[in-house]
Protein backbone atom coordinates (compact mmCIF):
# COMPACT_ATOMS: atom_id res chain seq x y z
CA UNK A 1 0.00 0.00 0.00
CA UNK A 2 1.99 3.30 -0.78
CA UNK A 3 2.02 5.59 1.60
CA UNK A 4 0.24 9.18 0.64
CA UNK A 5 1.71 11.87 1.85
CA UNK A 6 0.05 15.42 1.75
CA UNK A 7 2.37 18.33 1.33
CA UNK A 8 1.70 22.07 1.31
CA UNK A 9 3.22 22.76 -1.60
CA UNK A 10 2.16 26.37 -1.52
CA UNK A 11 3.91 26.99 1.58
CA UNK A 12 7.08 24.73 0.99
CA UNK A 13 8.24 26.69 -1.39
CA UNK A 14 7.76 29.81 0.24
CA UNK A 15 9.16 29.32 3.29
CA UNK A 16 13.05 30.67 3.49
CA UNK A 17 15.83 30.58 5.61
CA UNK A 18 15.76 34.09 7.55
CA UNK A 19 20.02 34.03 6.82
CA UNK A 20 19.44 33.91 3.16
CA UNK A 21 16.73 36.78 2.87
CA UNK A 22 17.89 39.94 1.27
CA UNK A 23 19.44 42.76 4.31
CA UNK A 24 16.28 45.06 3.88
CA UNK A 25 13.73 41.75 4.86
CA UNK A 26 16.23 40.80 7.30
CA UNK A 27 15.67 43.98 8.70
CA UNK A 28 12.08 44.02 8.45
CA UNK A 29 11.23 40.95 10.08
CA UNK A 30 13.58 42.27 13.23
CA UNK A 31 11.72 45.72 13.07
CA UNK A 32 8.42 43.59 13.22
CA UNK A 33 9.79 41.83 16.25
CA UNK A 34 10.84 44.51 18.50
CA UNK A 35 7.57 46.42 17.81
CA UNK A 36 5.67 43.46 18.87
CA UNK A 37 6.66 44.00 22.31
CA UNK A 38 4.28 47.18 22.45
CA UNK A 39 1.28 45.40 21.27
CA UNK A 40 -1.99 46.59 23.44
CA UNK A 41 -3.95 42.88 23.43
CA UNK A 42 -5.16 42.29 26.92
CA UNK A 43 -8.17 40.53 25.07
CA UNK A 44 -6.64 38.30 22.40
CA UNK A 45 -2.98 37.90 24.35
CA UNK A 46 -1.69 37.67 20.70
CA UNK A 47 0.53 39.65 20.08
CA UNK A 48 1.15 41.14 16.97
CA UNK A 49 4.04 43.17 14.57
CA UNK A 50 4.83 44.46 11.32
CA UNK A 51 6.77 46.84 9.51
CA UNK A 52 5.94 48.23 6.21
CA UNK A 53 9.26 49.64 3.93
CA UNK A 54 8.57 52.60 1.64
CA UNK A 55 10.23 53.82 -1.69
CA UNK A 56 12.68 56.40 0.23
CA UNK A 57 13.93 53.55 2.41
CA UNK A 58 12.03 54.17 5.45
CA UNK A 59 10.65 51.61 7.99
CA UNK A 60 7.55 52.64 9.40
CA UNK A 61 6.26 50.04 12.14
CA UNK A 62 2.91 48.93 14.52
CA UNK A 63 1.66 46.62 16.67
CA UNK A 64 -2.09 45.53 17.29
CA UNK A 65 -4.23 47.43 19.35
CA UNK A 66 -7.20 46.62 20.94
CA UNK A 67 -10.23 48.33 22.42
CA UNK A 68 -12.85 47.28 25.29
CA UNK A 69 -15.16 47.87 22.83
CA UNK A 70 -13.73 44.92 20.31
CA UNK A 71 -14.39 46.15 16.71
CA UNK A 72 -12.50 48.93 17.16
CA UNK A 73 -9.15 46.95 17.95
CA UNK A 74 -6.88 47.72 14.78
CA UNK A 75 -4.20 45.40 13.53
CA UNK A 76 -0.59 45.69 13.61
CA UNK A 77 -0.15 45.61 9.41
CA UNK A 78 -2.72 48.85 9.78
CA UNK A 79 -1.39 50.95 12.10
CA UNK A 80 2.06 50.92 10.23
CA UNK A 81 0.33 51.43 7.44
CA UNK A 82 -1.79 54.76 8.71
CA UNK A 83 1.64 55.95 9.98
CA UNK A 84 3.48 55.71 7.24
CA UNK A 85 0.66 57.42 5.32
CA UNK A 86 0.03 60.09 7.56
CA UNK A 87 3.63 60.97 7.56
CA UNK A 88 3.10 60.95 3.69
CA UNK A 89 4.42 57.45 2.16
CA UNK A 90 2.16 55.91 0.20
CA UNK A 91 4.44 54.13 -1.59
CA UNK A 92 4.70 50.67 -0.20
CA UNK A 93 7.29 48.52 -1.04
CA UNK A 94 8.05 45.43 1.17
CA UNK A 95 6.06 44.26 4.82
CA UNK A 96 6.94 41.69 7.47
CA UNK A 97 4.64 40.55 10.01
CA UNK A 98 5.51 38.81 13.41
CA UNK A 99 3.40 36.71 15.86
CA UNK A 100 3.66 33.13 17.39
CA UNK A 101 1.24 31.46 15.94
CA UNK A 102 1.87 26.94 16.43
CA UNK A 103 -0.41 25.87 13.53
CA UNK A 104 1.79 28.13 10.79
CA UNK A 105 2.77 31.76 10.20
CA UNK A 106 0.50 34.26 10.45
CA UNK A 107 -0.66 36.52 7.63
CA UNK A 108 -2.47 39.78 7.39
CA UNK A 109 -5.91 39.58 7.48
CA UNK A 110 -8.23 40.17 5.06
CA UNK A 111 -8.76 43.69 5.87
CA UNK A 112 -5.45 44.02 6.28
CA UNK A 113 -4.32 42.13 2.80
CA UNK A 114 -6.98 45.46 1.19
CA UNK A 115 -5.37 47.70 2.91
CA UNK A 116 -1.97 47.00 1.81
CA UNK A 117 -2.92 46.60 -1.61
CA UNK A 118 -4.08 50.05 -1.81
CA UNK A 119 -0.54 51.11 -1.29
CA UNK A 120 1.50 48.48 -2.73
CA UNK A 121 4.08 49.79 -5.24
CA UNK A 122 3.86 46.37 -7.22
CA UNK A 123 1.36 43.67 -7.59
CA UNK A 124 4.50 41.22 -6.52
CA UNK A 125 4.83 43.30 -3.27
CA UNK A 126 6.51 41.23 -0.46
CA UNK A 127 5.17 40.07 2.50
CA UNK A 128 7.53 38.29 5.17
CA UNK A 129 5.76 36.46 7.47
CA UNK A 130 8.03 35.25 10.51
CA UNK A 131 7.89 33.45 14.41
CA UNK A 132 9.51 35.57 17.23
CA UNK A 133 13.01 33.91 18.03
CA UNK A 134 16.35 35.33 17.74
CA UNK A 135 17.41 35.32 15.16
CA UNK A 136 13.86 34.22 13.13
CA UNK A 137 14.99 30.77 11.32
CA UNK A 138 12.30 30.53 8.71
CA UNK A 139 10.37 33.07 7.13
CA UNK A 140 7.36 32.50 4.83
CA UNK A 141 7.83 35.07 1.79
CA UNK A 142 5.01 35.19 0.25
CA UNK A 143 3.18 38.64 -1.65
CA UNK A 144 0.14 40.79 -2.18
CA UNK A 145 -0.76 39.00 -5.61
CA UNK A 146 -0.58 35.62 -3.68
CA UNK A 147 -2.76 36.82 -0.76
CA UNK A 148 -5.38 38.90 -2.43
CA UNK A 149 -5.67 37.61 -6.40
CA UNK A 150 -7.92 39.60 -8.27
CA UNK A 151 -8.22 42.18 -5.64
CA UNK A 152 -10.91 45.02 -5.78
CA UNK A 153 -9.05 48.61 -7.35
CA UNK A 154 -10.68 51.83 -8.31
CA UNK A 155 -6.69 52.09 -9.64
CA UNK A 156 -5.73 51.35 -12.80
CA UNK A 157 -2.54 50.60 -12.38
CA UNK A 158 -3.45 47.67 -9.64
N1 LIG B 1 -3.99 40.64 14.30
C1 LIG B 1 -3.04 41.46 13.72
O1 LIG B 1 -2.65 42.48 14.28
N2 LIG B 1 -2.55 41.09 12.52
C2 LIG B 1 -2.80 39.92 11.89
O2 LIG B 1 -2.25 39.67 10.83
C3 LIG B 1 -3.74 38.98 12.49
C4 LIG B 1 -4.50 39.46 13.66
C5 LIG B 1 -4.47 41.00 15.64
C6 LIG B 1 -5.87 41.51 15.73
C7 LIG B 1 -6.20 41.18 17.17
O3 LIG B 1 -5.70 42.20 18.00
C8 LIG B 1 -5.41 39.91 17.46
O4 LIG B 1 -4.40 39.85 16.47
C9 LIG B 1 -6.25 38.66 17.42
O5 LIG B 1 -6.94 38.55 16.25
Amino acid sequence: MPRVVVYNTNDDKQVRNFKDLDFVAQELIRAAMEVRRNAYCPYSKFQVGAAIQTSDGSIFTGCNIENGAYPAGICAERTAACKAVSEGKRDFVACAVVAQQESGFTTPCGICRQFLAEFAMQRDFPIYCAKPACPPLRVLATSIRDLLPRSFSFLANK
